[in-house]
């Protein structure tokens, strides 16, 4: 008898990279940039991101009543949210700075569950007059405590004062000198998520 023996043609799916937006306020910049950032991230290293707007989430405070680690979900939105995040590979959040610290709607997302952060990769875009990086570091903070494994280039994006104040923004035009840090976390991204299927 002739056994042949064949490569499995199977190809490894592609990563599930949620880019979730920690800004839901009327008028917000974040969702141009977190588009923006999505683009940097497909034609540098080919990852694909799907953009998660937390304003599509209403996920209100507090209203389980067991601790999210114990994963005992008795809302409908908190079990939906816990399988969106269960089901990614990575995320990046993308979020401005508030008052040195970031917006209320992200921190009650990630309080809403809890292993289904643990281990995955992080990437952390900031944004805001300075960059954001007060904001970046509390995150990062929250992250570790989640058990997200935060890569370590945290992009902080420098927006103009006129910006700030409403005016419009071309990110290809008016952000292209701040790409590099957003390549290079992606390119520290590919890597984690290489560790992972290793
Ligand atoms: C409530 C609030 C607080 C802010 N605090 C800061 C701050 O601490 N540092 C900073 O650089 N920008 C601060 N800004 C300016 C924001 O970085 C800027 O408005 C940004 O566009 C907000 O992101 P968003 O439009 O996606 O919500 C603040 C804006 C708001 C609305």
């Amino acid at each position: 008898m002739c056994m042949i023996h064949r490569k499995s043609t199977k190809a490894t799916p592609s990563p599930i990279i949620l880019i979730i937006m920690g800004s839901t306020r009327a008028n917000r910049l974040c969702p141009t940039l977190a588009t923006w950032i999505a683009e940097i991230a497909r034609v540098s290293t080919g990852l694909r991101c799907e953009l998660v707007d937390l304003a599509n989430w209403r996920l209100p405070t507090d209203d389980e009543p067991d601790i999210p680690a114990l994963g005992r979900y008795v809302h409908e939105h908190t079990r939906a949210w816990s399988a969106k995040i269960a089901g990614a590979d990575a995320f990046v959040f993308v979020t401005p700075q508030y008052n040195w610290g970031y917006p209320a709607p992200l921190k009650n997302a990630i309080d809403h569950l809890y292993n289904e952060w643990r281990g995955k990769p992080l990437v952390i875009i900031s944004y805001g007059g300075h960059g954001g990086g007060k904001c970046a570091a509390q995150l990062a903070q929250v992250a570790q405590g989640v058990g997200m494994r935060v890569i370590p280039t945290m992009p902080g994006i420098t927006l103009s004062n006129e910006v700030i104040q409403g005016a419009p923004v071309t990110p290809d035009k008016d952000l292209k000198d701040q790409i590099g840090p957003i390549q290079q976390a992606f390119v520290a991204l590919t890597t984690a998520l290489a560790e992972d299927r290793s």
